[in-house]
C-alpha cells in the first residue's frame, strides 16, 4: 500500500472492504456528481449531470464523441472544474480543493489513463513505469525495481522491463501505460477510450484486462468510452450522456433492452459501424 493517503482510503468506504462489484446497495457511493454544468463559452456541455459511483464497481460512461464524457470524468482530477454543482470523492467535496497539496493526495490515488496514453519513447518500460515513483515517492532503488516488475507482472507484461517502447505492439502499450498508472497503488482507475484505435482482438484483451483489475486490486473504475462491446465486458454498470445530461443509467442488459430514443440511436449506430 502506498503511504499516506487519503482522501479514497480514508473515506471508510475502501473498495477492499466493499463486496466486489460493489452494485448500488445502501453503502454510500464512493464518488457523487451532484447538478454538474460545464460550459466553453457559449457551447454548453453538461447542464445538470446527478451520477454515483459505488466502490468497487466498473462504471461506463458512453456518448457520442464530444458529449462530455472526457470534461467530465476529468473533474476528479481537477483537469475541469465545473461551473456549477458538487462532486464529493469519500464524503469530501472536492471542487473547494485549493492547494496543491490536497489535489495532489487525490490525484496519487487516482491512477488515470489518458485518451491514446503514450509512453515516454526515450525511457524503456521500465523506467516508464518507474516514473511516477522517482517523481511522487521516496522509494529505494531496490523497492522501485520490485515494484515495477509487480505493475508489469499484474498487466500480463512480465519480462518487458527493458524494451524500449517501440519494441511493444499497440495492446501492450496500452498495458505498459495502465501499469504506469498502478505505479501508487491507486484506489480509482478511469481509463479514457482505453480500446480506442485497437483492432478487436486486442480491445478484448484490454477488456478482460480492465476485470482482472477490478477482481484482483479491488479497485473502483470508471470507463469512459463509445465501445459497446467493451461496455458489455466489463460494465457492472453504465450511463449514457446525451445533450449535457444522463439519459441512462444501468446495467448493460437494461441498455440495449431500453427503449430511450437516444439509447435506441446510439446502439443502431454501434450495429451500423460494427455489424456483426
Ligand atoms: N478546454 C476546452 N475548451 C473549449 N472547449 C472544450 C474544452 N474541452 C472540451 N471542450 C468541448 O467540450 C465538448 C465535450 O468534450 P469532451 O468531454 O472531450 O467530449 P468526449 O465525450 O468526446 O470526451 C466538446 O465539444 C469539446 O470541444
Ligand atoms: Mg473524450
Amino acid at each position: 500500500m502506498s503511504s499516506s493517503l487519503n482522501l479514497l482510503s480514508s473515506s471508510g468506504l475502501s473498495p477492499r472492504e466493499e463486496k466486489p462489484g460493489g452494485s448500488p446497495g445502501a453503502a454510500a457511493p464512493l464518488i457523487s456528481f451532484r447538478g454538474i454544468h460545464k460550459a466553453f463559452g457559449a457551447k454548453v456541455v453538461l447542464q445538470g449531470v446527478d451520477l454515483d459511483v459505488y466502490a468497487g464497481e466498473t462504471l461506463v460512461v458512453l456518448g457520442r464523441s464530444g458529449s462530455g464524457k472526457t470534461v467530465l470524468t476529468s473533474m476528479l482530477v481537477g483537469l475541469n472544474v465545473p461551473d456549477q454543482g458538487s462532486i464529493t470523492v469519500g464524503g469530501k467535496e472536492i471542487t473547494k480543493l485549493k492547494s496543491d497539496k490536497d489535489w495532489r493526495k487525490l490525484r496519487l490515488d487516482t491512477g488515470y489513463l489518458f485518451q491514446g496514453s503514450a509512453l515516454y519513447d526515450s525511457m524503456t518500460v521500465g523506467e516508464n513505469v518507474a516514473f511516477p515513483m522517482v517523481q511522487h515517492t521516496n522509494w529505494s532503488e531496490e523497492d522501485m525495481a520490485r515494484r515495477v516488475h509487480e505493475k508489469l507482472s499484474q498487466v500480463g507484461l512480465a519480462e518487458t522491463e527493458g524494451l524500449e517502447p517501440s519494441e511493444l505492439s499497440g495492446g501492450m502499450l496500452r498495458r505498459a501505460a495502465l501499469a504506469r498508472s498502478l505505479a501508487l497503488d491507486p484506489h480509482l482507475i478511469i481509463y479514457d477510450e482505453p480500446t480506442a484505435g485497437l483492432d478487436p482482438i486486442t480491445c478484448d484483451e484490454i477488456g478482460r484486462l480492465i476485470r482482472h483489475m477490478q477482481k484482483t486490486l479491488k479497485v473502483t473504475s470508471i470507463v469512459v468510452s463509445h465501445d459497446l462491446r467493451l461496455t458489455e465486458l466489463v460494465a457492472d454498470r453504465c450511463t449514457l450522456i446525451y445533450r449535457g445530461d444522463m439519459v441512462f443509467l444501468g446495467t448493460f442488459e437494461e441498455f440495449v433492452q431500453s427503449t430511450h430514443p437516444e439509447v435506441r440511436r446510439f446502439l443502431h449506430k454501434d450495429q451500423e459501424e460494427n455489424p456483426a
